[in-house]
């Protein structure tokens, strides 16, 4: 009778209610039992061994019946829940560095193959190492140009990376051969200035270093930033801590439809010379041993040639849009 039951059941619930009819606590195997009473003449072991077994025979198809209803549920919804594959799948945004940072990995990748080591220095600096130590005493013209931050007589937010520079050489002994890069602020805004930029330093000391050592450093970063054949220049210029001074102009070519005629410009990337020996004596360095030469490259300039942006105030105004780009 259970064998039947069990077998024509197709869900758990009925299973589960001829499970209690044959085996719970007053179901018929153990009405059965009771009728067995040891005590009275009746006992009959071979019919007790009979009921057990019976009673093991029908929960192990009862098992096996559950088991068959189980998975004949798991294939149902399989048939019957169908997803729709064709729906269109939810986008991750993916982020990506911003082009300052871009530009910054790859200078210092490039500096560091050549053997420059990485420092850090302060955006607040005392004036003695922004300006005094770099040769540009209190009343020299040339402090008037960098449109400093000031926040009192001594202390301002730094104007350039150069003090790095006299930090390094007053703490280490040549040779030398150290980058910085960071912020700077000066008080400047229109699409060629903000009043915070980037700029990366570059210095090295050693006893025979000469100008066409730094023009070619120079000149094969260039190269091989821009990755493509560019035309440079090494005009001779003026800082008061390097003697002689040049800077690196590039010829930046517009062929645009509007002017019909290229239109060529020389555009000015970096600064750079030979440490003047007044720097060095002001650290302490022996300029009859040593020299050195020493440059300042501003990021966002080539981060505007490489990515022909012609206003540099949208590097700094978050703009999604813009960003995505990159
Ligand atoms: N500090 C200079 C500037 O900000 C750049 C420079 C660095 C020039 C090192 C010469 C040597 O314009």
């Amino acid at each position: 009778q259970a064998k039947k039951k069990l077998i024509a059941s197709n869900n758990i619930g009925d299973l589960e209610s001829i499970r209690v009819a044959f085996l719970g606590k007053n179901g018929y195997i153990n009405q059965q039992l009771k009728l067995l009473n040891p005590t009275k003449l009746n006992m009959n072991p071979e019919l007790g061994a009979s009921i057990n077994q019976a009673k093991k025979d029908i929960y192990n198809l009862f098992l096996k019946q559950k088991k068959t209803i189980q998975s004949q549920i798991i294939k149902h919804s399989l048939h019957t829940q169908i997803s729709d594959i064709t729906l269109p799948g939810r986008q991750s945004e993916i982020g990506a560095f911003h082009p300052i940072t871009s530009v910054i990995e790859q200078t210092k990748i490039f500096f560091n193959h050549l053997g420059f080591s990485e420092v850090d220095g302060p955006e607040i600096e005392n004036d003695y190492f922004n300006f005094d130590a770099l040769n540009i005493p209190k009343n020299h013209p040339s402090r008037n140009q960098h449109d400093t931050f000031w926040f009192d007589t001594n202390l301002l937010l730094r104007t350039h990376t150069s003090g790095i520079q006299i930090r390094c050489m007053l703490y280490e002994t040549p040779p030398m051969r150290i980058m910085s890069i960071g912020k700077v602020y000066r008080k400047d805004y229109d699409n060629k200035h903000t009043p915070m930029f980037h700029q990366i330093e570059g210095f090295m000391v050693d006893s025979n270093l000469n100008l066409m050592n730094l023009k070619k450093i120079l000149y094969d970063f260039l190269h091989n930033f821009f990755k493509k054949d560019i035309t440079l220049r090494f005009r001779p210029s003026y800082f008061p801590f390097t003697e002689p001074s040049a800077e690196i102009d590039i010829l930046y070519t517009t062929n645009t439809i509007q002017s019909k005629q290229p239109e060529d410009k020389w555009i000015e990337l970096l600064g750079c010379g030979m440490i003047h020996p007044k720097v060095l004596s002001n650290v302490g360095i022996d300029t009859k041993k040593f020299s050195g030469f020493a440059f300042g490259i501003g990021i966002e300039r080539l981060a505007m040639l490489l990515y022909h942006i012609t206003d540099m105030r949208v590097l700094f105004e978050n703009d999604i849009q813009f960003l995505n780009q990159f």
